[in-house]
């Protein structure tokens, strides 16, 4: 039952940032698919997670004052309607969230070792693994009244198999728990044509449609779901082991989705001639500011920028770098195309007068923070949700620039 919606071919891996120009590495065709069945949009032929997940992971979520303030209020939010004895979060990352949770009572579950040693040192008994049935065999030999929250943000979308993480959920949430995660939107990435948020790690982009019947078939039951502004529109998703009354919100979500026609083939047809469209539209904008002599970098070496800059063919000749307020991802090369990755320190200054937004889902946050740069004339590009230019329009000299202010 499943059918290809787009394939972007020959991707690296989103993570994988080079120490050495002249690494080569090894580059893949990346499917997204659709299953007619369960009405799941996700990535065909994954890479294993180990690959994925390494223990020198990249990605910290604390980096983002956003994603510090989100997570803060809702840990407080989920303590205020819950009331949770015990919780367990699957992909910890750096302890952005479980922070807010008391230590004696908390498991912690994170693949990449390097994010595990963070929170074990802050106290939490943490479980350097995979999320899968095996492992939830195993904590169940020390927690065996299983958990009141089990939690997990931006992780649950990077599990290929679902029906094993789901059956492990099961497994120790307590008879009273809740099972609550958070992810991207499918409607909202289809609605902003944010096609990067396809890539290796995001083995599924979710509806809350298949989710309903994913959950259902493990013995789970969604009953509610928040959206969220962060990365670029998600689902906060509440389950829990009985069926009980789902809420109006989820209803008129549940609504819209089948309104947009999540679960027909041609809205993902068109979806792709936009995203066709997009890659164009990007291409020409860089190549223009590049012929007329402007200094154009990017903002933030995301995962998502990587599907961005090699499915458009976007080198260190359109884009002389990236800055990323990452240490460990500065003094790189981006993988595929290889831009050079640097401090914002470093090159964040004067000099630049176009900035694409690899991190377009941070733009409030950015724009704050850098509101020096475009007061003194410099000029934002986003693909999301078409290809534009942002910025004070004095500044704007091209004609053929469209300005968003
Ligand atoms: P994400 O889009 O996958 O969350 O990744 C965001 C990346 O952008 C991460 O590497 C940190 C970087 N970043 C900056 O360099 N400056 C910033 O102000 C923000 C918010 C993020």
């Amino acid at each position: 039952m499943l059918k290809n919606l787009i394939t972007f071919k020959q991707l690296p891996l989103s993570n994988t940032l080079l120490t050495d120009k002249k690494e080569s590495v090894n580059c893949y065709d990346l499917n997204i698919s659709f299953d007619e069945n369960t009405k799941l949009v996700s990535v065909v032929d994954n890479v294993e997670p180990k690959f994925l997940f390494p223990d020198d992971y990249v990605y910290d979520s604390s980096q983002s004052k956003t994603m510090v303030k989100h997570f803060k209020k809702c840990a407080l939010k989920l303590h205020k309607r819950f009331h949770p004895s015990s919780v367990l979060e699957i992909g910890s990352n750096s302890g952005i969230f479980i922070k807010h949770f008391n230590p004696d009572t908390t498991v912690a579950v994170e693949p990449c070792s390097n994010f595990a040693e963070i929170t074990e040192e802050l106290g939490y008994k943490t479980y350097p693994k995979f999320w899968n049935t095996e492992l939830s065999n195993e904590i169940k030999e020390s927690f065996e009244n299983g958990f009141d929250l089990i939690s997990a943000s931006n992780c649950i979308c990077h599990i290929q198999d679902l029906d094993d993480c789901f059956t492990a959920v099961h497994n120790l949430l307590s008879d009273r728990g809740v099972f609550v995660f958070e992810d991207p939107s499918l409607i909202e990435t289809m609605k902003r044509n944010s096609y990067d948020q396809f890539y290796d790690e995001h083995a599924h982009i979710f509806s809350v449609t298949a989710l309903e019947k994913l959950l259902e078939r493990n013995g789970l039951f969604l009953f509610d779901v928040e959206p969220l502004s962060v990365h670029g529109g998600s689902n906060r998703i509440f389950a829990s082991k009985t069926e009980t009354e789902k809420t109006d919100r989820m209803k008129e979500i549940l609504k819209d989705e089948s309104d947009y026609g999540l679960d027909k083939l041609s809205t993902y047809e068109e979806f792709a001639k936009r995203v066709e469209k997009s890659k164009e539209d990007l291409f020409n904008i860089l190549k223009q500011f590049n012929e007329r002599g402007y200094k154009v970098i990017s903002y933030g070496a995301t995962s998502k920028s990587t599907t961005v800059f090699n499915y458009c063919g976007i080198d260190d000749y359109l884009i002389q770098y990236i800055t990323d307020t990452t240490e460990d991802k500065q003094g790189k090369y981006s993988p595929g195309v290889k831009l050079p990755v640097v401090s914002p320190e470093e090159g964040f200054d004067e000099t630049v007068d176009v900035a694409f937004l690899g991190a377009w889902n941070f733009e409030k946050e950015i724009r704050e923070k850098e509101s020096e740069y475009e007061k003194s004339g410099g000029l934002w590009i986003t693909h999301v949700p078409e290809v534009r230019v942002l910025g004070h329009k004095e500044f704007v000299h091209e004609p053929w620039v469209e300005l968003d202010e």
